[in-house]
C-alpha cells in the first residue's frame, strides 16, 4: 500500500518534470543558456520515453555491478545517474525532524555556492532514510519542484533503502550505557550512511560526506579540488573541511565500498563520528588532515536524534572564500629549535597543524621567504593554540624584508611595520608601506620566554580586501 503510494507519488513528480520540461523548452530563459542547452541535448540522447522510465523504481543493478558488494537494490526515487565518472560527489542523509528541517535549505546553498562549471564535476546524492514514507514522499516531490532543473540534469540523485535490507535495530548492544532509543538511532544512522556510501562508490572519484542542515561556503568544490591538489603525492585517507560531526569528510571513493562494509560490521557498536576515526587510523593515516579556514556550517538549531537542541557551531568557518589569505610560495627559516615534526611550514600551510619552538630567545627569528618579491595587503599572524594558549609569543617585531644575498635565502634589510599584542599580529593597508614588495616577512622574538612558542598560523593577502 505504502509501496504503491510511493509509486503514484514517483510518477506524479514525473510527470509534472516532464510538463516542465515541455514549458521551458517552449519559453526562453535567458540566464540559463548553457544549462538549457545541456539539457535539451541531454534529452535528444535520452528521448523522452526514456526520461519517463527512468523515473519510476530503479534497482542499482542498473548501474553496475563491480561495487554493488552489498547488493542492495535502491529505489531510485529521482535524477539519473551520471554518464561519465565526475570529480565529486556531495552525499547526505535525511529524516524527518519535529522541529524546522533544513534539508532544501542544504540543497540551495550546495547548488547557489557553485558555479555552472563546478556543478558540471559534481553531483549530489540524497539519501532519504525516514520509516515513515508518506514524508519521504513529500520531501521528495519538494525537492523535485524545487530543484528540477538539477534533476534533470542529473546532478540531484534522490535515493531511499528499503527497510527491509536493514540488519535488526532492536534488542542492540547497549555500549557506552547509552539509552535505548539513543543506541537505535545511532546504529540506524551508521547504516544509513554504509547504504549511501556504497551507491556512491561509483559515482566519482572522490566523495564528501555532510549532512542535511549545513550551509556551504562560496565555491566549495574549487577550494576542495585545490587541497587535494596540494596533497597530490601524499597518502591520505580522509581529508576534513569542517571540525563538526560526519560534515565536510572527503573521501576516494575507492575507499567507500570497504567504510561501508565497515560501518555495517560495527553499526551497533558506537557512533559514526568515532567510527570514521577508526577508519582513517586503520588505514594508518594517523593525524587528522583539517584544512581552514571551515567551507561548511552547521545552520540546524536542533539535532535530529530527538530533536535534542545542538548549537554546535565552527568557529573556523568562512562563507566568502575571496576573504581567504593567498599565503604566495615562500620558504621558512628559523633559529628557534622545532619541537619534533610541528616544522616551521606548519604555521604557513592552510592544514590546521602549527609550528612548535622550545624557548625562544631574544634575537631568534622566523622568516617567511617568497619566492619571489610579492605585494602584501595585509599580515595576520596567531600564536598559542586552544589546547596550549600558554605557548604564545610574550614579545614580537614583525618587519618586511627587501633585498636578497645573492647566494642565500635571507634579505639584507628589514623596516619593521609592528609589534605583537598578546600574542597576535594583524596589519592592512600595506600596500602603502615603506616596502611596496617585500621578499621577507620577518618575526623577531624581542624578549626571552621560558614557555614555548606555536604559531598556529601566518596569513598573507596579496590583494587589496573585499
Ligand atoms: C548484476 O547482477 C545481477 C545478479 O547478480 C544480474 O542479474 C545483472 O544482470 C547484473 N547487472 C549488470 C549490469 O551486470
Ligand atoms: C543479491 O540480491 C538478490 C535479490 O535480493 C539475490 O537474489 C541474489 O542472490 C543476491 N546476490 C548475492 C551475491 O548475494
Ligand atoms: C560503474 O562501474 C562500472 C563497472 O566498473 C562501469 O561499467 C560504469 O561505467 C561505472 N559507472 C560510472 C557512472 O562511472
Ligand atoms: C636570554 O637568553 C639567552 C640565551 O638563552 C641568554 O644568553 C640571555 O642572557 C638571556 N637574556 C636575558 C635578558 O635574560
Amino acid at each position: 500500500m505504502v509501496m504503491r503510494c510511493f509509486l503514484r507519488r514517483s510518477l506524479t513528480v514525473a510527470i509534472s518534470l516532464l510538463v516542465f520540461l515541455l514549458l521551458i523548452s517552449l519559453s526562453p530563459w535567458p540566464q540559463e543558456d548553457s544549462e538549457i542547452k545541456e539539457m535539451r541535448e541531454w534529452v535528444q540522447d535520452a528521448g523522452l520515453q526514456q526520461l519517463h522510465t527512468d523515473w519510476n523504481l530503479h534497482s542499482l543493478q542498473n548501474l553496475g555491478n563491480a561495487t554493488n558488494f552489498l547488493n542492495i537494490s535502491y529505489r531510485y526515487l529521482a535524477g539519473i545517474p551520471p554518464f561519465e565518472k565526475k570529480f565529486l560527489t556531495v552525499g547526505l542523509c535525511s529524516v524527518k525532524r519535529k522541529r524546522e528541517n533544513y534539508l532544501l535549505e542544504t540543497l540551495r546553498s550546495v547548488f547557489e555556492q557553485s558555479t555552472h562549471e563546478e556543478l558540471k564535476e559534481m553531483v549530489v546524492v540524497v539519501h532519504l532514510v525516514d520509516p515513515d514514507e508518506e514524508w519521504n514522499a513529500q520531501v521528495l516531490e519538494k525537492i523535485a519542484r524545487r530543484f528540477a532543473l538539477q534533476v534533470l540534469l542529473g546532478r540531484l540523485l534522490v535515493i531511499h533503502t528499503p527497510a527491509e535490507y536493514y540488519p535488526p535495530l532492536e534488542g542492540l548492544k547497549r555500549n557506552f550505557n547509552d539509552a535505548e532509543d539513543r543506541v537505535r538511532f545511532r546504529s540506524k544512522q551508521n547504516v544509513d550512511y554504509a547504504y549511501l556510501m556504497n551507491f556512491a562508490a561509483n559515482l566519482s572519484t572522490y566523495y564528501l560526506m555532510v549532512e542535511d542542515d549545513v550551509r556551504c561556503s562560496k565555491s566549495f568544490f574549487t577550494a576542495i579540488r585545490k587541497a587535494v591538489a596540494s596533497r597530490e603525492g601524499s597518502y591520505w585517507v580522509t581529508l576534513e573541511f569542517s571540525k563538526l560531526g560526519y560534515i565536510g569528510k572527503l573521501y576516494h571513493t575507492s575507499d567507500l565500498p570497504r567504510l561501508a562494509e565497515f560501518l555495517m560490521l560495527f553499526y551497533q557498536e558506537m557512533p559514526c563520528d568515532w567510527l570514521f576515526v577508526h577508519f582513517r587510523l586503520l588505514l594508518t593515516q594517523k593525524e587528522v588532515i583539517r584544512f581552514k579556514p571551515s567551507l561548511f556550517q552547521h545552520i540546524g538549531h536542533y539535532s535530529s536524534f530527538q530533536n535534542t537542541e545542538n548549537k554546535l557551531k565552527d568557529e573556523d568557518f568562512e562563507e566568502d572564500p575571496s576573504t581567504f589569505p593567498d599565503n604566495p610560495p615562500a620558504d621558512m627559516i628559523t633559529d628557534i629549535k622545532t619541537f619534533e615534526n610541528y616544522l616551521p611550514n606548519k604555521a604557513y600551510s592552510n592544514v590546521e597543524d602549527y609550528f612548535w619552538g622550545k624557548t625562544p630567545s631574544a634575537g631568534n627569528s622566523f622568516i617567511v621567504v617568497f619566492k619571489q618579491a610579492t605585494r602584501i595587503f595585509r599580515i595576520q599572524i596567531r600564536t598559542g593554540s586552544e589546547q596550549r594558549p600558554g605557548d604564545y609569543l610574550r614579545a614580537g617585531l614583525v618587519e618586511l624584508g627587501t633585498q636578497k644575498y645573492r647566494s642565500g635565502l635571507r634579505c639584507s634589510s628589514y623596516v619593521p611595520i609592528g609589534h605583537f599584542e598578546h600574542g597576535n599580529f594583524d596589519k592592512q593597508n600595506l600596500e602603502s608601506s615603506a616596502v611596496s614588495a617585500p621578499k621577507c616577512v620577518r618575526i623577531m622574538v624581542t624578549l626571552n620566554q621560558s614557555e614555548w612558542l606555536i604559531i598556529s598560523s601566518i596569513s598573507i593577502w596579496t590583494k587589496p580586501g573585499p
